[in-house]
């Protein structure tokens, strides 16, 4: 890697790309999985280096990530808060100093989004957030990719987001803004998505219900997440009695479009944010959504270390 600082960008949150920018990473992505699943070699990113940095716990997030970076030709170095000086209050800006003197990218899972952005400001190479208290970005990238592959364009479309006003709350608010769609919300009282910590210009792009029924009406995707996301445990017990009515049921998926669609980023409580008949039922696209995450990335990676690529 050079000494010189190139110009570089960062994937803090879906607001960062353009319509244009996730136009072309779509059609990257879904060009990279057909090879993919050709068993074709696609290893633009040969020599470079993605350094994970996990302070929560992962499943898809690591396993995309590091399969998606080896299938690229590149290597993986994973970190987490335990077995790193992260761990033992090294300020984040000299971690960030050192960790990107040393890979080319970095991918980083943490509680605030002053953390990754503290990181970012001092990192020499891209930043991408893999879920912060406050966004999931990499996670509506594939969801909105699985939408596309599935129904075509999300213009003009509705989704559904009934239950916690959390992190992936805010990333589909900064996606209907940026795609054009309508996001229908609904949360129990005192878990409300809150439109600064979203990050978005104006209401205009969602609604919000009280009635979960009613927000899946005529959507075209309906989708939820956990009741209680990480970092936030100690809240369990009140969030179980306040969450009771939003999880989303066969009725809620009938009185949506007929065509509707059904996500859940995973992990999943079935019998608590969904029913198993809903989750594990003809709607759902949840496996789907999931293996993208692999596509998603891979091109989003490409992306940040290449820019637009014609091959
Ligand atoms: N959806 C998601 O980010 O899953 P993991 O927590 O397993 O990475
Ligand atoms: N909202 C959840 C998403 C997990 C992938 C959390 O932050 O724990």
């Amino acid at each position: 890697m050079s000494d010189k600082t190139p110009a570089i960008r960062h994937y803090l949150q879906f607001s960062d790309f353009t319509a244009d920018d996730y136009a072309y990473v779509f059609a990257r992505a879904a060009l990279i999985k057909k090879k993919f699943k050709a068993y074709e070699k696609h290893q633009p990113l040969v020599d470079r280096t993605l350094a994970m940095i996990f302070e929560k716990a992962s499943t898809r997030t690591r396993v995309s990530f590091e399969a998606g970076m080896y299938q690229l030709g590149g290597s993986v170095v994973h970190l987490t808060t335990g077995d790193s000086q992260l761990g033992r209050a090294e300020p984040i800006e000299d971690s960030a100093k050192v960790i990107s003197r040393m890979v080319d990218l970095v991918m980083i899972r943490t509680y605030e989004q002053t953390k990754i952005e503290a990181f970012a400001a001092h990192s020499r190479v891209p930043v991408i957030n893999g879920l912060t208290n406050e966004f999931h970005p990499c996670q509506i990238l594939a969801d909105i990719f699985t939408f596309i592959e599935q129904r075509g364009s999300i213009a003009g479309k509705t989704v559904a987001w009934v239950g916690d006003g959390n992190n992936m709350a805010n990333t589909w608010l900064q996606a209907s803004e940026i795609l054009g769609f309508k996001v229908h919300v609904s949360t129990p009282s005192g878990y409300e998505v809150d439109q600064s910590i979203a990050g978005i210009r104006s209401a205009e792009s969602y609604k919000v219900f009280k009635d979960p029924m009613e927000a899946c009406r005529g959507a075209d995707l309906v989708t939820t997440d956990v009741w209680t996301s990480m970092g936030y445990e100690a809240e369990n017990e009140a969030r179980r009695a306040a969450f009771a009515e939003w999880c989303v049921d066969e009725e809620m998926m009938r009185v949506a479009h007929p065509d509707a669609l059904f996500m859940h980023c995973l992990p999943a409580h079935r019998g608590e944010e969904v029913q198993a008949e809903v989750i594990d039922g003809p709607q759902s696209v949840v496996w789907d959504e999931a293996e993208n995450r692999l596509h998603a990335q891979k091109a989003l990676m490409e992306f940040l270390l290449l820019g637009r690529q014609t091959n």
